[in-house]
């Protein structure tokens, strides 16, 4: 048997041989790519950047990402996704930064190249289901005696506040220059503090949220937080403001504060809401304000946690 005689013996056996294996790639990797890119995959990701606009009566071109249903009803325009073809699905392209403004609005942070290649998958895939087991983000309450963190306060400031709190938020910049969509942001010391760390009274996001501080958050409120929600902030504040490892944050003493309240009482000590604020005859006080009035307050936190007045002034 010469070498050609013994390769051509052997040809049925080895096409016999790549027909088995290449099949077997092939349908474990279609298998993969299915398992990993069905809707519960990306319903998150949905979740967590997008539904925060997406969703309601008032989402953006009528478009809401808060369902698989919604999601392939599209929006005015028509469909956002292509079964087969991520090419041709406006919703890839946004998310690549192929269509302008690039997607989530509030980038960047835009989506992170493995989280676009998940919805690439899901597209190319056409658009799998799921179990439909994936549910929209519900923020998860922290179990009686566990510290409270950003991980169980986040889901609330990015779906109720991010929208225009983020660095191109639906205002454009983000009001006051605030921004709400990371923990380093929410606690920044910048100009000054909104969360004083320990002291929701102090903190003006507490005030804003519950409306003792004007205009009342959020801005395109009501509805409001709900009580829960507002007493779960107020939780993680007093505990030191935790991340999401929880790490408290930096203590506060030194910063400067600008508060709104109402004042109820000025003759022993003087309070805003209840806020006890430290008040001598170096603070600046203008347009003779009383219980009773609105005032706007500039402070400083100091080294015992107490908050100094520095001026306050009457609106
Ligand atoms: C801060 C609010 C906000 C966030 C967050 C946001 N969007 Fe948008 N989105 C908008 C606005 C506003 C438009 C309309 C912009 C335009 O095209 O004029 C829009 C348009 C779109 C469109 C175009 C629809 C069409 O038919 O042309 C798609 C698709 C889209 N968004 C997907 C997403 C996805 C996916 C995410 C999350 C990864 C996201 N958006 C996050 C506000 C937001
Ligand atoms: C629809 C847009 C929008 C949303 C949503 C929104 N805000 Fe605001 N926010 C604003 C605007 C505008 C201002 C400036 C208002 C002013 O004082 O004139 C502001 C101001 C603030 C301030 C004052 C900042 C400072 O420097 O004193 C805080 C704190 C704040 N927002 C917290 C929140 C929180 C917390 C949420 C979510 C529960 C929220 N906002 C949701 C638009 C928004």
């Amino acid at each position: 048997m010469n070498v050609h005689e013994r390769v051509a013996g052997a040809m049925p056996r080895l096409r016999r041989l790549a027909a088995c294996c290449l099949a077997g790639a092939l349908s474990s990797a279609i298998l993969g790519a299915y398992a990993a890119t069905a809707f519960d995959a990306i319903a998150p990701i949905f979740a967590q950047r997008c539904v925060m606009c997406h969703n309601g009566d008032a989402a953006p071109l009528g478009l809401r990402l808060d369902s698989l249903e919604n999601v392939l009803k599209g929006s005015q325009k028509g469909a956002v996704v292509k079964s087969g073809d991520p090419d041709a699905s406006e919703l890839v392209r946004r998310i690549r930064g192929q269509s302008q403004p690039r997607m989530p609005l509030t980038g960047p942070p835009f989506l992170g190249a493995d989280e676009i290649a998940l919805i690439e998958n899901w597209v190319a895939g056409g658009l799998v289901a799921g179990t439909g087991a994936a549910k929209p983000s519900q923020p998860d309450r922290p179990k009686a005696g566990e510290a409270v963190t950003y991980l169980h306060v986040a889901p609330i400031l990015l779906q109720r506040c991010a929208k225009c709190h983020a660095a191109n938020g639906l205002k454009g910049a983000p009001p006051e220059g605030y921004r709400l969509d990371t923990w380093e942001e929410t606690i920044a010391r910048a100009d000054r503090l909104r969360v004083v760390p320990g002291n929701p009274a102090a903190s003006e996001l507490v005030r804003r949220i519950r409306g003792q501080a004007l205009p009342r958050m959020p801005f395109d409120g009501p509805p409001y937080l709900a009580e829960e929600d507002i007493l779960l902030i107020e939780q993680w504040i007093r505990q030191g403001a935790r991340d999401a490892q929880g790490k408290p944050a930096p203590a506060p003493a030194g910063a400067s504060l600008r508060l709104h309240g109402t004042l109820n009482n000025i003759n022993n000590t003087w309070e805003l809401d209840g806020l006890p604020l430290s008040v001598d005859a170096a603070t600046r006080i203008d347009k003779r304000p009383g219980p009773g009035d609105y005032v706007e307050v500039r402070a400083t936190v100091q080294r015992d946690g107490a908050v100094r007045a520095n001026r306050i002034r009457r609106r």
